[in-house]
């Protein structure tokens, strides 16, 4: 399976969206991860459909939109970030209580459908639901902000991860999600990664010179 980047745009620069995209878009970036926060699931409030929907309408096809749902019972949402334009939906697994059935209910209204887990959730607890997973997104910060220190011990989720599809022929892609710098992509794709999340180490100084740099990595495997 191909890996790809996934740019986070909570370090974007808000008031000059257009200039960051038109750098992503340069470096043939695909997938663009937009982290939706309501103040309660995360102690922070971010972006949201009115964002979402602005940038599709201006980048139409350009883009794969990566929605990463830090919300409590997300279920009251979904269609309208379907309208926004969003093409994957990740929930998370400690937001809801039918986890599986709101998957299914994104599948059913044509998007990806993704679950996720924070730093401190049992992997295992999401086994009932990865027959139908498009996608299974792991926390390696503690979601709300961007810039933290990646947490050690979320690569042996991902090769959890990594070992369950293999033995039951599973299709979700495994994507990571905080502290994702240089120095550590390396190890997060040989673990089992096909997305790779990251804010801060693609915002900060030169974009382009930081893509070309993570995908000099990412391409390789
Ligand atoms: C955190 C968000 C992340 C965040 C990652 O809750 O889910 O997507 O933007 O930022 P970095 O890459 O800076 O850790
Ligand atoms: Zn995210």
């Amino acid at each position: 399976m191909e890996k790809y980047l996934a740019p986070s745009l909570l370090s974007a620069n808000f008031y000059n969206l257009e200039n960051d995209l038109a750098a992503l878009k340069d470096e043939n970036v695909k997938y663009l991860h937009l982290d939706v926060m309501d103040g309660m699931f995360v102690p922070n409030i971010s972006l949201g459909v009115p964002v979402i929907e602005s940038i599709k309408k201006n980048t139409r096809d350009d883009y794969i939109l990566d929605t990463h749902l830090m919300v409590e019972r997300p279920e009251r949402y979904i269609t309208n970030f379907k309208e926004a334009g969003a093409d994957i939906l990740t929930i998370h697994q400690e937001a809801t209580k039918d986890y599986c059935e709101v998957l299914t209910i994104i599948k059913d209204q044509g998007m990806k459908a993704g679950i996720s887990v924070n730093p401190e959730t049992d992997i295992k607890k999401i086994d009932d639901c990865l027959s139908i997973a498009d996608l299974v997104l792991v926390m390696s910060v503690h979601p709300g902000f961007g810039g933290q220190k990646f947490i050690d011990g979320s690569l042996d989720k991902v090769k959890y991860l990594q070992d369950v599809r293999i033995k039951n022929g599973y299709k979700y892609m495994i994507e990571i999600d905080g502290g994702i710098t240089i120095k550590n992509v390396k190890s997060v794709c040989e673990a089992g990664v096909d997305i790779v999340v990251a804010g801060s180490a693609v915002f900060k100084n030169d974009i382009r010179k930081n893509v070309k740099d993570f995908n000099n990595i990412i391409k390789s495997f």
